[in-house]
């Protein structure tokens, strides 16, 4: 069996959804105040006999197991398999493609690079005369040679060629140093060393393989640091560095601190805060806050303490925002024009004592946005309520909601029914705007088994590109089959099987070829857009009848629990009904079929 039928037959929908709102019994079926959207009477249902779930309000969609879990969660695909599978307690099979195996060959490849560089400058810092000057400036800079060993700091020479003559000398290519980031190619042709007489601080990823490079200047030119650029092994806004010397200690303390530079990172290591890491200078990404969040769900961000400093942090609190009601997060505040760097070295105990002061994230955001604030002035006060409602709307403790519009009430010296009013007009304005995203985007499915219809019609897709509009008015919500469901939308989303394939997960992948290897019957282009057609509006026919379906179920309960009146209301809501759809699509397709000769079928 494969991973996703065994993940469906262990995942029970009702289990599922319980978790996250709460169903009430209504006849073989379960309703619930749609966990998507706000909403005063239940319109999300639960089907158990068919494993799915939809949304006769607002959102007017559903799906499986799959479909809730990604909107829920806010993941992707590959990351709902992982996670239900987790729950499922299954472990996924890592089948990887031909593609995959040359490609991850590559990257291993860019690694074992990465580290010869490295251990190269490594050597060159520690003991050479070349290192000489990098050493009196990690002297100066109060770094000792333990620390340099330990993040395997480096040297790299005043020269064009150094590193690359060391290379191919061991048999790698001009090519491969490209890739890896270490040369820079010049137009008029020829390469030179990217990194030239700087302090070098290599990248390490958790497993503790060299992604990339930071440099410092030693003197006081510009730009003070350069870095690696992107290649297939780095990326700054997914790299934490220090996570790998860090992460033991994170997980030991229960607290990660999140500072913004490499020498940041180096003292404090050195004075004992070795649960600390840095973002490398850019605002915090949700991937950052991911790789900690696994390690522990208490931050303390030390960011600088300019007025930069303090955009950026307010920047990195809408990111955490997301995760607010599942992490801590606290801002510890720098001295004016210091970083911890600076404080830990010359004064360990402020350190200490700053550590112990930290502030909520909330209580930092709402104190820096309203600090400046003319409270005579109406339009200033109104727009740093508008900046602060994203965060209070993520506080999903009542209590602690409260707390915190009383407080952003006082302090702009305005009714708290007025934030109140805000936060809803916000929510409704989010509502719609998400409603927009997750009609484009939105998966959703019911049952597992093979779906010939389904698959032909991906196939036709795939292979015949140039079809694409005859397929206009397919929708995610015809694919019942959560593989072909996914497929269409990256289909959607990236136009061809290239580009799809470099970043699908492998269960997909080998559905994909499946697909790709499909016989077609149709011979000639004409006919195979007649074949297609007639695939959607099969699957078309197929999903109105399924909601027909539901939705009969959905009249039904409501007419038990709350009356005609309220059934009729209902269908008022409802707009036009899916049995005239189902007409019209029936009328389309033998049309369809009568003006061909050869219809699939
Ligand atoms: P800082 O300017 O705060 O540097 O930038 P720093 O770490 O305190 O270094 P010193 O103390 O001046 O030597 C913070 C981080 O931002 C990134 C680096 O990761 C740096 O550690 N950065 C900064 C760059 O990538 N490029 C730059 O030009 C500047
Ligand atoms: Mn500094």
């Amino acid at each position: 069996m494969g991973n996703i039928d065994e993940i469906k037959q262990r995942i029970d929908i009702v289990d599922l959804i319980s978790d996250y709102t709460s169903l009430q019994k209504a006849g073989r079926n379960f309703k619930a105040l749609c966990p998507f959207h706000l909403e005063k009477h239940p319109s999300f249902f639960v089907f158990p006999e068919q494993q799915t779930w939809h949304c006769f309000g607002a959102c007017g969609t559903g799906g499986d197991v799959f479909s809730f879990i990604m909107k829920k969660e806010e993941i992707s695909f590959s990351e709902a398999l992982q996670l239900l599978a987790n729950r499922a307690g299954i472990t996924l099979n890592q089948d990887k493609t031909t593609t995959d195996k040359v490609e991850d060959k590559y990257r291993l490849r860019l690694f074992q690079l990465n580290d010869t560089a490295s251990e190269y400058y490594h050597h060159l810092l520690l003991n050479t005369s070349y290192g000489e000057k990098a050493r009196n400036y990690l002297n100066k800079r109060n770094i000792s040679i333990k620390t340099a060993k330990e993040f395997h700091l480096g040297f790299s020479p005043d020269s064009w060629d150094t590193l690359t003559e060391l290379l191919t000398g061991k048999g790698y290519k001009e090519q491969e140093l490209k890739d890896a980031g270490l040369i820079i190619e010049r137009e008029t042709g020829g390469s030179y060393d990217r990194f030239r007489n700087h302090l070098m601080f290599p990248i390490h990823n958790n497993q503790g393989q060299v992604t990339g490079f930071g440099a410092r200047t030693m003197d006081e030119s510009l730009p003070k640091y350069i870095n690696s650029p992107q290649t297939l092994i780095f990326d700054k806004g997914n790299s934490i560095y220090g996570i790998d010397r860090a992460s033991s200690f994170i997980k030991k303390e229960g607290q990660v601190i999140i500072m913004e530079g490499y020498m940041d990172v180096l003292t404090a290591h050195q004075h004992g805060w070795q649960n600390s890491v840095a973002a490398m200078g850019t605002s915090l990404t949700e991937n950052q806050v991911a790789i900690v969040r696994k390690l522990s769900k208490n931050i303390a961000l030390a960011l600088d303490a300019d007025a930069a400093g303090e955009q950026a942090t307010l920047r990195s609190t809408q990111v955490v925002a997301r995760f607010i009601d599942k992490t801590e997060v606290t801002v510890i505040s720098m001295p004016p024009g210091k970083d911890p760097d600076d404080v830990i070295s010359g004064d360990p105990e402020l350190w200490q004592k700053l550590m112990g002061e930290g502030s909520p994230i909330l209580d930092f955001a709402l104190e820096t946005v309203t600090k400046r604030i003319d409270k005579g002035n109406a339009k200033e006060k109104s727009m740093s309520v508008q900046k602060l409602l994203p965060l209070i709307h993520e506080i999903k403790d009542p209590i602690q909601q409260s707390h915190y519009k009383r407080k952003l009430a006082r302090r702009l010296d305005i009714d708290e029914a007025g934030i109140s009013n805000a936060l809803d007009k916000w929510r409704n304005g989010k509502t719609r705007r998400y409603e927009t995203v997750v009609k484009k985007t939105d998966v959703s499915s019911h049952t597992n088994r093979r779906n010939p219809t389904e698959e032909y019609c991906l196939a036709l897709l795939l292979l015949y590109p140039e079809l694409s509009n005859t397929a206009q008015e397919l929708s995610v919500e015809h694919f019942k089959n959560p593989v072909n469901r996914e497929i269409f939308t990256q289909w959607r989303c990236y136009g061809n099987c290239t580009e799809m394939k470099k970043q699908m997960a492998p269960p997909l992948l080998e559905h994909l070829d499946y697909l790709l290897g499909m016989p077609i019957l149709e011979q000639t282009a004409n006919k195979q857009q007649h074949a297609l057609s007639d695939c959607v509006l099969i699957l078309q026919e197929r999903e109105l009848k399924k909601r027909e379906a539901e939705k009969a179920i959905m009249l039904e309960v409501t007419r038990e629990q709350e009356g005609t009146a309220a059934e009729l209301a209902k269908l008022d809501e409802q707009g036009i009904s899916s049995s005239e759809q189902i007409m019209a699509v029936q009328l389309k397709r033998r049309k369809i079929t009568r003006g061909q000769d050869n219809g699939y079928n």
